[in-house]
C-alpha cells in the first residue's frame, strides 16, 4: 500500500474516507470534535442515537455529513480514552484497514495517529499504524492457484496530523515504518514457504538477488566443499542426512564507514527439520518448514536496513541446511568436530540447530564484529517457558542484553532475559566429547544457549530464541516476521536514528 503524511484542515480533505476515533462513552478524539464542529455536531447528535458508544472493535461508516469534504467517514471506538495502549489502539487501526479494503473506498485519510498513547510519541505512533496496516493486509499467495482479492482493495493511505512542526518527524517515521514493513513481509513470505520449495540453495538464490538490488550488498555462498576446507564438522554433519546440499550465506552491507565495526546477524536457516534420526511426532511436523526463521529475519533486517540507507556495517550470516533420517544421518553418539576445534557429542539429533549455529558463529570471528546476534527457531522449551509472547534473550554481556530487550520493548515486539549462569553449562558434559549436544532434562531454552556461549567467547553476543514468537498455529498458521521489528530497532539505537 501507498502511505504519505497529511496536515491541515481535517473537515476539508477531499477523500473517498475519513478515519476518526470515538472514546468510550461516546467521547469523541480531538481531531474527531474538530470535524464535528465544521459539521455543525452532526457526528455527536449521531453519536446520542446510541448506535456506537466508542467501545474496541465498533465501527460505524457514516455518510454525506455536512461541512465536511470527505465523502464518508469511518468512525472507530478505540475503548476508554485513559486505559488507550498500543495494543488497543493496533487493534482499531486493523479493523479499519480491513473494513476499507472489502469495501468501495480504495484510499482514505487516517485521523487515528494524533492520539496519546501512553508513552508513545508520534514517532512511534506512525511506526505501529503503518506496521499494522500492512500485518492486516499480508495475504500469502505464492502457492495458490486463485489469488483471491477483494475487488476493491484500499491502495492509499494518508495519515493526518494536526501539527505541522511534526511534519518531519512523522515522515521520517513513516520512511523507517514502510521499510521495515517491507523487511517483515519478506521475512513472512521466506517463511511461510514450505521445505520443498525453500530449500538452501533457494535461500541462496533469494540472498543473490538481494545482493543484485543493491550495490552496497556483497553476497557470498560457501558450499559445502569451502565449508569442509574451514573445518565446519558440527554444520557438515546435520546436513549429510539430506539430499539438498548446505549453505553457508554471508551477506554484507557495507553502509557504515569503512573501517567501523559490523554488527552480525547469525540466522538459523534449518529449511526443514524433520529431527533426523532422533525423528520427531508426526503430529505438526509441517511446522517445521519455519525451522529458518531466524535465517528469514536476517535477510529481511537487511532488506529494511538497505531500504532505510542505515549508516552502518551490517553481515548476515545464515547456516542453512536440511535435518532429515537417512543411511548416511547423523546417529546418537556420533562425534563431530567443529571449526572452533571443540568436539561434540550428538546425543540428540535433533539439538541441530546449535551444530549448524556453533560454526556459523566461529565463522563469525573473522569480522572482527562489534556484536553478534544470533536469532534462532532453538528450542521447544523456549516455548514452554515464554509462549508466543516474547522471545527468549540470553548474552554473554549485560550491556548488549539491555540494548536488545529496549529495542523489543520500544519496538512491540519484546523479549525476555533468562540467565546464562556458569551452574547451567554443568548439564552438557559429556563423557567422550568436550560437550554433548543437549543438556538433559530442565532449562531446555538455556543448556541451548549455553552451548552457543562456547563458540562466543570472542566477541559481544545475544541469542534470540524465536521458538514461539516467529510463527503462529492453528487456523490463522502463517509467519509472524518477528524479531525483524525488534532487530531493525536495535540497528536504528546503534545509529542513533531511533525516534
Ligand atoms: N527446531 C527445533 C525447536 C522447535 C521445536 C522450535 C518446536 C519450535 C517448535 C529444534 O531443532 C529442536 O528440535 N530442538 C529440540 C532440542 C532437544 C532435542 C534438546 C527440542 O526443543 O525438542
Ligand atoms: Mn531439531
Ligand atoms: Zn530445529
Amino acid at each position: 500500500m501507498e502511505y504519505s503524511i497529511k496536515s491541515g484542515d481535517p473537515s476539508t480533505q477531499r477523500t473517498a474516507c475519513l478515519i476518526l476515533g470515538v472514546f468510550a462513552r461516546r467521547q469523541l478524539t480531538p481531531l474527531a470534535q474538530q470535524v464535528d464542529k465544521a459539521s455543525k455536531g452532526h457526528l455527536s447528535r449521531l453519536l446520542k442515537r446510541g448506535d456506537m458508544d466508542g467501545n474496541t472493535g465498533q465501527q460505524l461508516m457514516i455518510y454525506e455529513v455536512p461541512g465536511v469534504s470527505a465523502e464518508r467517514i469511518l468512525l472507530v471506538g478505540l475503548g476508554k480514552a485513559s486505559e488507550l495502549n498500543m495494543k488497543h489502539y493496533a487493534s482499531a487501526i486493523s479493523g479499519a484497514v480491513k473494513t476499507l479494503n472489502e469495501s468501495h473506498p480504495i484510499e482514505a485519510i487516517c485521523g487515528l495517529c494524533d492520539v496519546e498513547i501512553e508513552e508513545n510519541n508520534l514517532y512511534q505512533v506512525i511506526r505501529e499504524t503503518v506496521l499494522q496496516a500492512e500485518e492486516t493486509l499480508y495475504a500469502y499467495t505464492e502457492t495458490k492457484s486463485e489469488k483471491k482479492k477483494p475487488s476493491r482493495p484500499l491502495k492509499r493511505l494518508s495519515l493526518f496530523i494536526h501539527d505541522r512542526r511534526q511534519l518531519k518527524a512523522a515522515r521520517k517515521a513513516l520512511g523507517h515504518a514502510q521499510a521495515i514493513a517491507s523487511g517483515v513481509a519478506f521475512t513472512k513470505d521466506l517463511s511461510n514457504l514450505p521445505g520443498n520449495i525453500c530449500t538452501p540453495s533457494y535461500l541462496a538464490s533469494q540472498a543473490r538477488a538481494l545482493g543484485r538490488n543493491n550495490e552496497k550488498l556483497r553476497v557470498q555462498i560457501l558450499e559445502e566443499k569451502q565449508m569442509e576446507k574451514l573445518g565446519m564438522g558440527a554444520l557438515l554433519s546435520v546436513s549429510r542426512g539430506s539430499r539438498q546440499p548446505a549453505k553457508l550465506i554471508i551477506m554484507e552491507y557495507k553502509g557504515g564507514k569503512s573501517g567501523a565495526k559490523p554488527i552480525v546477524l547469525v540466522g538459523k536457516g534449518l529449511t526443514f527439520d524433520a529431527g533426523g534420526i532422533s525423528i520427531k511426532p508426526s503430529a505438526a511436523m509441517d511446522e517445521m518448514k519455519y525451522d529458518m526463521c531466524g535465517g528469514a529475519s536476517v535477510f529481511g533486517t537487511l532488506k529494511a536496513c538497505m531500504d532505510m540507507e542505515l549508516p552502518i556495517n551490517l553481515i548476515g550470516v545464515v547456516p542453512s541446511s536440511e535435518n532429515l533420517p537417512d543411511g548416511d544421518a547423523n546417529k546418537p553418539g556420533d562425534i563431530v568436530t567443529s571449526m572452533s576445534g571443540q568436539t561434540i557429542e550428538v546425543l540428540n539429533t535433533d539439538a541441530e540447530g546449535r551444530l549448524i549455529l556453533c560454526d556459523a558463529l566461529t565463522y563469525s570471528e573473522r569480522f572482527e564484529p562489534a556484536a553478534v546476534i544470533d536469532i534462532a527457531t532453538l528450542t521447544g522449551a523456549c516455548i514452554v517457558a515464554l509462549g508466543n509472547q516474547a522471545s527468549g534473550l540470553m548474552a554473554n554481556n549485560d550491556k548488549l542484553a539491555t540494548e536488545v530487550l529496549a529495542a523489543g520493548e520500544h519496538a512491540g515486539d519484546r523479549a525476555w532475559q533468562l540467565p546464562l549462569w556458569d551452574g547451567y553449562q554443568d548439564q552438557l558434559k559429556s563423557n567422550f566429547a568436550d560437550m554433548a549436544n543437549i543438556g538433559g532434562k530442565g532449562a531446555g531454552t538455556i543448556t541451548a544457549a549455553c552451548f552457543l556461549s562456547r563458540y562466543t567467547k570472542k566477541f559481544k553476543w545475544a541469542h534470540l530464541d524465536i521458538a514461539g514468537t516467529a510463527w503462529r498455529s492453528g487456523a490463522n498458521k502463517g509467519a509472524t516476521g518477528r524479531p525483524v521489528p525488534l532487530l531493525t530497532q536495535f540497528l536504528l539505537q546503534r545509529c542513533g536514528q531511533s525516534d
